[in-house]
């Protein structure tokens, strides 16, 4: 099958429209973010994110189609206007790798949380596949990326979910905030927590609804982070566990191995690439 025909299949087998509206084919982030896709596909890679070493590994694996949640070169648009003028000493290197392995990178990420097929619906593919992932099979996937999953749970700690999310996810650690004796029964997956948004709302929410604990994408020390510190140090059921933005959403790109047959009709070698934990801790 060739690397457009691919993407293509993935793309239909998605809802492909937010909130009623279609993604706009100019708009959207689902981009080509390098390489050509007019030949054939020799097996597929999914990751977070397009890292040097997932172009080594793809290489490695004989796969030439990189499918990744996020942008390849570090800024917004994926523009390298900037990259070229500047000889940027990194993107060159990163470039002359991926023209070398025949690398093609797609971007898939307004589809996959438009929804892949469930029950006869659609579900964010993103996150009900980190539900799934983590083995939280009762959880409410939302649309509303500021309470993308809610999970409700026999009481544990954060602890206990730490630890939990360390082994599925694969991580080096978690920055912990707040009481870590607390009692939990309910766990938000809470979206971005960035400077200049409005905390008002997840705030209150977690007042209101008693929400003992937040696993936030990003995560600012500003805001949220200090709330929670406060509510912890009061003796409330409150914590924080910032596994990070990307170590966040990777597991759903795992997830895509349990229905990328589906999607294409055929078997292509799919592997899931671990971009590997951003972060490591000394
Ligand atoms: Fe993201
Ligand atoms: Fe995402």
């Amino acid at each position: 099958m060739r690397i457009s025909e691919v993407i293509d299949r993935i793309k239909h087998y998605c809802k492909g429209s937010w909130m009623g509206q279609p993604i706009d084919e100019e708009k959207t982030r689902d981009k080509i973010l390098f390489g050509n896709t007019d030949r054939e596909c020799t097996g597929i890679v999914t990751t977070i994110y397009a890292s040097v070493d997932v172009i080594r590994k793809a290489h490695e694996l004989g796969a030439n189609l990189i499918i990744a949640h996020e942008a390849l070169l570090w800024n917004r648009g994926d523009r390298r206007g900037w990259l070229e003028e500047t000889q940027n000493k990194t993107y060159l290197a990163k470039k002359k790798l991926m023209e070398d392995y025949g690398i093609t990178v797609w971007r898939f990420h307004d589809y996959i949380h438009s929804g892949i097929p469930y029950k006869g619906g659609y579900i964010d593919g993103i996150f009900y596949g980190l539900a799934q992932e983590t083995g939280w099979d009762h959880a409410q996937i939302c649309e509303d990326i500021s309470g993308a999953v809610y999970v409700e749970c026999e009481e544990t700690t954060p602890r206990e979910v730490g630890k939990l999310i360390k082994e599925k996810w694969n991580l080096n650690g978690l920055k912990c905030i707040g009481n870590m004796d607390a009692k939990v029964k309910k766990i938000l997956v809470c979206g971005h927590i960035a400077e200049g948004m409005d905390i008002k709302p997840i705030i209150s929410r977690i007042d209101r609804e008693d929400i003992n604990l937040l696993l936030p994408l990003e995560l600012i020390d500003f805001t949220l982070t200090e709330y929670i510190k406060d509510s912890g140090q009061l003796g409330m059921n409150r914590a924080i566990l910032a596994a990070g933005h990307f170590n966040l959403e990777e597991p759903g790109m795992k997830y895509i191995l349990k229905w990328i047959d589906d999607a294409l009709k055929e078997h292509i070698d799919t592997t899931y690439v671990q971009a590997g934990d951003m972060y490591t801790y000394m």
